[in-house]
């Protein structure tokens, strides 16, 4: 039989050995006669019971899917594509079951999207009297390591809204202020958090307004933040990549395939508690402004003092390679890696995941341009909240950037199979 020959469905998604993920371009699946979104989720299924921890071979393979089943969401260790769309929702239905629907929906849509398929029916068809399940901007592209990963923020267990109040996790409160914060609230939290990440940025984009098209009457976007050049890998045998002050950024993070690291630092274990977070995590978002302006003005040599490090090769100060381990009383005491650095912290550790933004202008002949800053730990009060309050009162990069926008949300664990749905755990 020649590939013409071949049935609709095959040509489209050739046979395949299990678990593996071809990466297949993006179609709207007319002929699949009868799918709807339930049933698009055990077409994108596949294997369950993968762990999501791809390493530094994945930077070589931009085009591929990444899968959506296992037991962490992806898009936490999973290797950080360059491009973001993240946005957060209020929920505007006050109905338990709708909003239960809404996020069987979207589970249904995301496994769909990440594994590379148009949402439902496709974007073209199969009823010309309606508008297609799918908006169609993404048809012909691949899948591009898409990873959208779902967060629940402290408003949605507000008493007398979904019943959830008495499953709050402790570790979910709202961020303290901290000195120097200018918190826009029309860049701040939310009910519901959705991170995008992917190679192409259409492909993020296309992503979270299929979500938020599925939400209509039921969630909408509150803010938004499209992000590029990841400035933190999880992939550190990948070159580091840099942020908007020129250094490179995510020397000492915590790698995808320290699982010891992961588990330590960044899964919510089970005694910790709830239950239904076990294996998930929590986010922190911040959108930090870069003035970028003046750093641009600034010496280099006081540029490499306020970070501690070397801007050519990102070596500690004192040292000649950029992963030799830091001698932090070399460094000010005021420089950024320094007060970050675990041994300030109690040991404290963070997986950072923060891409560069630019936002057009301020009005004032300035780029709107900073840091999008994601760090996903296993208690933020063991985490963000103590390393940001150092940071917050003595950082000498304080006179160089501005925290504009913050959230708090708690990731619930992954999806395990096609039967299963983003935050199943919690509102059984
Ligand atoms: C615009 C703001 C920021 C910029 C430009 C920035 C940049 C950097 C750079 C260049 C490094 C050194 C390379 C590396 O190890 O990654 C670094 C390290 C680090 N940063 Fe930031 N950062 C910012 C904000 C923050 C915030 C808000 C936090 C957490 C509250 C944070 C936590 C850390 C940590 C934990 C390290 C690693 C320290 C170590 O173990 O050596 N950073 N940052």
């Amino acid at each position: 039989m020649t590939p013409e020959q071949a049935p609709e469905q095959e040509r489209r998604e050739p046979a395949r050995a299990a678990g593996e993920r071809p990466a297949v371009a993006r179609r709207s699946l007319l002929g699949w006669g009868g799918a709807g979104l339930a049933l698009g989720a055990v077409a994108a299924g596949g294997t369950a019971t993968a762990l999501h921890n791809d390493s530094a071979d994945a930077a070589s393979d931009a085009g591929r899917a990444v899968p959506f089943h296992g037991a962490h969401q992806a898009g936490i260790a999973t290797a950080v594509p360059d491009r973001l769309h993240f946005a957060a929702f209020d929920v505007t239905t006050e109905d338990r079951a709708e909003l239960i629907q809404l996020l069987k929906d979207w589970t249904a849509a995301a496994a769909r999207m990440t594994a590379g398929h148009a949402v439902g029916e496709g974007a073209f068809g199969p009823i010309p009297e309606s508008p297609p399940d799918d908006t169609g901007e993404a048809a012909g592209l691949k899948p591009s390591r898409l990873t959208l990963t779902i967060g629940f923020g402290p408003s949605l267990f507000d008493k007398d809204r979904f019943g959830l109040h008495e499953q709050q996790p402790e570790a979910l409160v709202d961020l303290p202020s901290f000195p120097g914060d200018k918190l826009e609230k029309a860049r701040s939290g939310g009910d519901l958090c959705v991170q995008a990440c992917a190679d192409d940025p259409q492909v993020a984009v296309h992503a979270i307004r299929n979500l938020a098209r599925i939400g209509f009457g039921k969630a909408a976007i509150r803010w938004s933040q499209l992000g590029f050049g990841k400035t933190s890998s999880t992939t550190p045998d990948a070159q580091t990549p840099r942020n908007m002050f020129g250094f490179k950024d995510g020397t000492r993070n915590i790698s995808g395939t320290d699982t010891k690291a992961l588990d330590e630092h960044v899964w919510v274990a089970e005694k910790d508690g709830p239950q239904w977070l076990a294996g998930g995590s929590y986010l922190v978002a911040r959108r930090i402004r870069m003035h970028i302006e003046t750093w641009d003005r600034t010496s280099l040599k006081e540029q490499e003092d306020i970070f501690g490090r070397d801007k050519r090769k990102g070596a500690p100060v004192g040292k000649a390679k950029e992963h030799d381990e830091p001698f932090l009383k070399a460094m000010l005491p005021t420089s950024h890696v320094r007060l970050a650095h675990p041994d300030s912290n109690n040991g404290a550790r963070i997986l950072r995941r923060g891409y560069s933004f630019t936002d057009g202008t301020d009005g004032l002949g300035r780029l709107d341009a900073g840091l999008f800053f994601l760090a996903y730990q296993r208690d933020v009060r063991r985490g963000f909240i103590p390393i940001q309050r150092k940071l917050a009162r003595n950082d000498a990069l304080n006179e160089y950037i501005q925290h504009v926008g913050s959230a708090v949300f708690a990731i619930p664990p992954g999806v395990r199979d096609e039967d299963d749905w983003w935050g199943r755990e919690l509102f059984s």
